[in-house]
Parts: C-alpha cells; sequence; structure tokens
C-alpha cells in the first residue's frame, strides 16, 4: 500500500498562511530570524520577549508593512504566570494556538567547580521549567480547542553533547530532549506533535564573546566540519518547515542543524 502525503506540492507559504504561532524569545538572535521567516511566509505571529520593546516595535511595522501580520507580548518565560498571560493573550488575539516555538534561553559560562546556586537556578528556570510548562499550558490550549498543534523546542546540540564550562546549560537542554521525547510520547494521542532543533554555533549575541574573539572564533570554526558559524536564518528555515503541516509526521525527536560539529572529528 502506499500513502501519498497531502502536503506535499504545497509550498510553506501555502502551509503556514493564517497559522497562529508563539515565537519566546523573539525580538533577538535565533527567535527574531524565525518571527521574520513565518511572518513572511503569512503566519500570524506573537513576538514574546523580555526587553527593547523598541526592537518588538520595529519588527511589527516592518512586518505589517511587508503585508504581514505580528505582535508582541512582553512576558518572562521563567514566570509561570506571564507564560499563560502570554498564551491567554494570543488566544484572546487570534482564537486560537497552532503552534509554539520555545525559543528564549541564557547560558552562564563558568566551571561546575565555579557554578554559583544562582546561576545554576536561572539558567534551569529560563532553559529548561520554563519550556516544560510552555508546553504543558501550550498542549492544554491545544487539546481545548481541538485539532492538535505543534510544539518546538530550540534545543541545542549540547542536549546530548558536552560542552565544558557550561554545565548549568547543558543539563537544561539534555532535560529538554527528555522533556520531547516523553511529552511527545504522551500527547501524540492528542494530535500534539513535539519536535526539537538543536542548533550549532549561530552567529547571535548569545556568541558575542566568541565572536569578537578572532582566536577564538578560528578554533570554533575549525572544530565545524562546514568551517563557519550558522546564521539565525538557517535555524529560522527549519523552524518554517517545522510549524507546518508538511512535518506532520515528526514528533518525540530532535533536529540539528549544525554544520556536522556534533561529529566532528580530527581523524586521529
Ligand atoms: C551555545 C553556544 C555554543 C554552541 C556550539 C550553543 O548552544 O549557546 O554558546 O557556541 O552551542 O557549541
Amino acid at each position: 500500500m502506499t500513502t501519498t502525503n497531502p502536503y506535499a506540492n504545497a509550498t510553506l507559504a501555502t502551509l503556514l498562511k493564517d497559522k497562529v504561532i508563539v515565537v519566546t524569545g523573539g525580538n533577538s538572535g535565533i527567535g527574531k530570524a524565525i518571527v521574520e521567516r513565518i511572518a513572511r511566509l503569512g503566519a500570524k505571529v506573537v513576538i514574546d520577549y523580555r526587553s527593547h520593546s523598541e526592537v518588538t516595535e520595529a519588527m511589527e511595522v516592518e512586518i505589517g508593512e511587508l503585508g504581514g501580520c505580528s505582535f508582541g507580548v512582553q512576558a518572562d518565560v521563567g514566570k509561570l504566570e506571564d507564560l499563560q498571560r502570554l498564551i491567554d493573550t494570543t488566544v484572546d488575539r487570534f482564537g486560537r494556538l497552532d503552534v509554539m516555538v520555545n525559543n528564549a534561553g541564557i547560558e552562564t559560562r563558568a566551571s561546575i567547580l565555579d557554578t554559583t546556586p544562582e546561576d545554576y537556578d536561572k539558567v534551569l528556570n529560563i532553559n529548561l521549567r520554563g519550556v516544560f510548562f510552555a508546553t504543558q499550558y501550550a498542549a492544554k490550549q491545544m487539546i481545548a480547542q481541538g485539532g492538535g498543534g505543534r510544539i518546538i523546542n530550540i534545543s541545542s546540540v549540547h542536549e546530548d553533547w558536552p560542552m565544558p564550562n557550561n554545565t548549568p546549560y547543558c543539563v537544561a537542554k539534555g532535560g529538554v530532549r527528555m522533556l520531547t521525547r516523553t511529552a511527545g510520547v504522551e500527547l501524540a494521542a492528542h494530535g500534539v506533535t513535539i519536535v526539537n532543533v538543536g542548533p550549532g554555533a549561530v552567529a547571535t549575541p548569545i556568541n558575542d564573546s566568541t565572536m569578537h574573539n578572532p582566536e577564538l572564533l578560528a578554533r570554533l570554526n575549525a572544530a565545524i566540519p562546514m568551517g563557519r558559524m550558522a546564521q539565525p536564518e538557517e535555524v529560522a528555515s527549519v523552524v518554517a518547515f517545522l510549524a507546518s503541516d508538511a512535518a506532520s509526521y515528526i514528533t518525540a525527536t530532535s533536529i540539528f542543524a549544525d554544520g556536522g560539529i556534533m561529529q566532528s572529528s580530527p581523524g586521529l
């Protein structure tokens, strides 16, 4: 028996048209590139952000000028009441939630020997607890409205690949790896699919210190089989595909866009 994918001939613009998509941390780095890409493809986008409302406002204007639809919500993913308000505001405005993109994330680089409880809590709160409850709240909304939905967690190669001197970050991303697998299995029966996108090194503010240190940057580039960092748009295009029904059979797993860094080997 052969089955045909009903979406095989559709363009992403057809598939994303009018989909209601929330992007956390949507006014900088990878999140900003995701917002810009999916808004251009016709999605209705909610830009979650914590600071720099002027950047969000400029994005809204620019998206509007291009014929797109977006609006910003100031909400801190580290606070559960903010997360619930983000989803409620989305539903008040657009009537539903089709795709939740949990992108917001932070890191504090330090050896495990020097990591303070405060830094540990800060990283785990945003990068794991926030993603956990955003997934729970989004899934509840999707189940209540009917018709399923999709949750996309922007994880990292470090959900599976150690990064010395960044242990809390790796612990959180490893948690998101199992969150996606476990919740993905649980929620499949409700038509809610969950997938992680694991970028490698991307030219965004989180990597500013590396990008401004030529020696460090050269070492990083040498470790990447493709020889360079990604541009945020190269992650955004993966997310646009995953947000569409063309990715309807993907759940409880991770897709890496890392220039091959996880497989890198000096051939020794
Ligand atoms: C981290 C970066 C790191 C990159 C590749 C990302 O998840 O945020 O600091 O350079 O992974 O190792």
